[in-house]
């Protein structure tokens, strides 16, 4: 049990990657606060966590809401103790070519993926400096954090560079407290999200959604889509001890779809 008496909070936990996070977390024997912008979603995992034994907590947060973050993580605090681990996972896309941009899209993915990492750390930083005893922040960026290759995704690829950027530049200035700040950089992970961009990249392109997928798998050496469970299995480490000279750093977990 890696994280045997951790509390790890996370973000966007009701879906997806976050709720495979969520439940890989709590295996490990980590109390887990899952958080969501739907508070039924994180009810879900976090009823999956204690059914099977483990201990966890869900509440609504919505990482765009600046002012509501404090109070969220106050609630957490009281119920299931100081935090060790956060997760910043939530995210979303839209998609279209660059010149159909519009300010919605540019302004909705920038404020979710970007500032909604920035909002949330601050506050979870200062939690954790108050508490003097470490910790770590874990940001789920994205392939498209590495490179802009990325079609129709010019504001979530910007959205999503923004992450790793902040993620060394707070791995610097929170160094000194023995917080550590990393993040995980998926491929072509299989989920709602996916479910939806499959579909539109499929209809801007003239292909099926199907045929779309076939493209990711054909893109990734390792020849199948990614779950998240591959991405949970990664966020794990980061969250454990054996990651804790690690800081700073974007771990691609993309079965080699792309390669630095
Ligand atoms: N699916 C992929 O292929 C892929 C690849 C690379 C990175 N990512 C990133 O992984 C993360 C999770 O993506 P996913 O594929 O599981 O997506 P998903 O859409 O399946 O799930 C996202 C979750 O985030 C929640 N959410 C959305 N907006 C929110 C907000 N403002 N505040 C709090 N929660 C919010 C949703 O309710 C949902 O539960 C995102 O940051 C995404 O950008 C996904």
């Amino acid at each position: 049990m890696r994280l045997q008496g951790k509390v790890v909070g996370i973000t966007g936990g009701g879906l997806g990657i976050g709720r495979a996070c969520a439940l890989a977390y709590a295996a490990e024997g980590a109390v887990v606060a899952v958080t969501d912008l739907d508070p039924a979603l994180a009810a879900g995992v976090a009823e999956e966590i204690t059914g099977a034994g483990g201990r966890a907590g869900s509440w609504a947060l919505d990482v765009t809401d600046r002012a509501a973050i404090p109070g969220v993580l106050d609630a957490i605090v009281a119920d299931l103790g100081p935090l060790d681990v956060w997760h910043n996972n939530a995210g979303v896309s839209t998609m279209r070519p660059f010149l159909d941009l519009t300010e919605v899209d540019w302004d909705v993915n920038m404020d979710v993926n970007a500032k909604g990492v920035f909002n949330c750390s601050q506050v979870v930083a200062r939690h954790l400096i108050a508490a003097g005893r470490g910790g770590k922040i874990i940001n789920t960026a994205s392939m498209a954090a590495r490179t802009g290759k990325a079609p129709f995704l010019a504001h979530y690829v910007a959205s999503k560079y923004a992450v790793v950027g902040l993620t060394q530049a707070m791995a610097a200035e929170l160094a000194p407290h023995r917080i550590t700040v990393n993040s995980i950089c998926p491929g072509f992970v299989v989920t709602s999200m996916q479910e939806r961009e499959a579909q539109w990249e499929g209809e801007l392109r003239g292909l099926t959604a199907d045929e779309v997928r076939r493209l990711y798998v054909e893109a990734t050496p390792l020849g199948r889509l990614e779950t998240p469970e591959d991405v949970a299995a990664v966020a794990v480490f980061l969250a454990s001890a054996a990651s804790d000279f690690m800081t700073g750093v974007a771990v691609d977990v993309n079965g080699g779809a792309w390669m630095g």
